[in-house]
């Protein structure tokens, strides 16, 4: 087995850079514990921002779900994520954050007033090659059996780990997640269908995360009048679809091209990336090309 490195050298503990050796934290930490915790994952090319404030203000709504205060203001936030990018070399970078309830003694109970335990490192982005894109993955079907709360990006994600473990073992890239018949997400990704020429994402709800990448999936889709319906999306659709796509901050939007052993879609694009997927990629390379400057501080302490 190879070794990997775990993260890039630097990161950041509770108010310090260290290198990733030296970082501990308390085994009695609820985040290690409990899964008591929250988390966000902000890609960053050449030091630029994908949409790094609305990460942080959904990080501020999971972290309100758990009743965990933020503990700190967005201009910290940003603070600390400019100089652990710079500690770290730049380029084009993944940053993780994670926030949990803090160290107290082992009580189901949250208790009040402990101190938040605050993690970040910083990974190569290691976004999909190319003959991802052209290639595109295959996906399996499974019931969606994790919690009601997938508007909450916790940090327990045991029915993430066991149905993508369940894909793994089944041959496939991915899971197509359904809950009662209806499409909702993938592991760690959002899926959209198209059928003629239709883009269709199943709602916001507390079924789904709200993938930032999602959001501007629909926004680029809006604004270049790609047609396209937010609704419950259901499993025979999702069987008869001409596309399908997964949506994250890492594997930006990346075709499903066969499903359960089926290809994807109709004729000569049957098990092929579709027209509106090359469509929605150019928007999003474009996109990613001219991002717009987000204020990614440099540090103030
Ligand atoms: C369950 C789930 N859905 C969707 C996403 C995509 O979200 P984003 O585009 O913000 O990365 C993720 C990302 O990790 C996820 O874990």
């Amino acid at each position: 087995m190879t070794t990997q490195p775990l993260c890039l050298p630097t990161v950041y503990l509770n108010g310090a850079y260290m290198p990733i050796e030296e970082a501990k934290i308390s085994p009695l930490d609820r985040g290690f514990i409990f899964g008591d915790g929250v988390y966000e994952v902000i890609p960053f090319y050449a030091g630029r921002g994908l949409r790094a404030v609305e990460h942080l203000k959904r990080l501020q709504r999971s972290l309100d779900e758990l009743d965990i205060a933020n503990p700190y203001p967005i201009e910290k936030w940003l603070s600390v994520i400019g100089t652990l990018i710079e500690r770290n070399g730049g380029g084009d970078i993944a940053v993780y954050i994670q926030v949990t309830r803090g160290v107290a003694k082992r009580d189901f109970p949250p208790p009040q007033g402990l101190t938040q335990t605050v993690f970040l490192m910083a990974n190569k982005l290691a976004t999909p090659k190319p003959e991802l894109y052209e290639n595109g993955i295959a996906c399996v079907s499974l019931d969606d059996s994790r919690w009601l709360r997938c508007h909450v990006k916790a940090t327990a994600l045991l029915g993430a780990v066991l149905l993508k473990h369940e894909s793994t073992q089944a041959g496939a890239d991915e899971v197509v997640l359904f809950r009662d018949g209806y499409l909702t997400e993938s592991s760690a990704s959002n899926i959209a269908a198209v059928k003629d020429g239709v883009i269709l994402c199943p709602p916001l709800d507390n079924l789904i995360l709200a993938g930032i990448t999602y959001e501007l999936m629909i926004e680029l889709a809006r604004k270049n009048h790609l047609p396209l319906e937010v609704r419950r999306v259901h499993r025979r659709e999702v069987k008869k679809a001409d596309e399908l796509w997964i949506m994250s901050s890492t594997k930006e939007v990346v075709p499903i091209v066969k499903l359960d052993d089926k290809p994807v879609g109709h004729g000569e694009n049957a098990g092929r990336p579709g027209p509106v997927f090359k469509q929605m990629r150019a928007l999003f390379n474009d996109y990613k090309r001219n991002l717009p400057a987000e204020p990614v501080l440099k540090a103030a302490e």
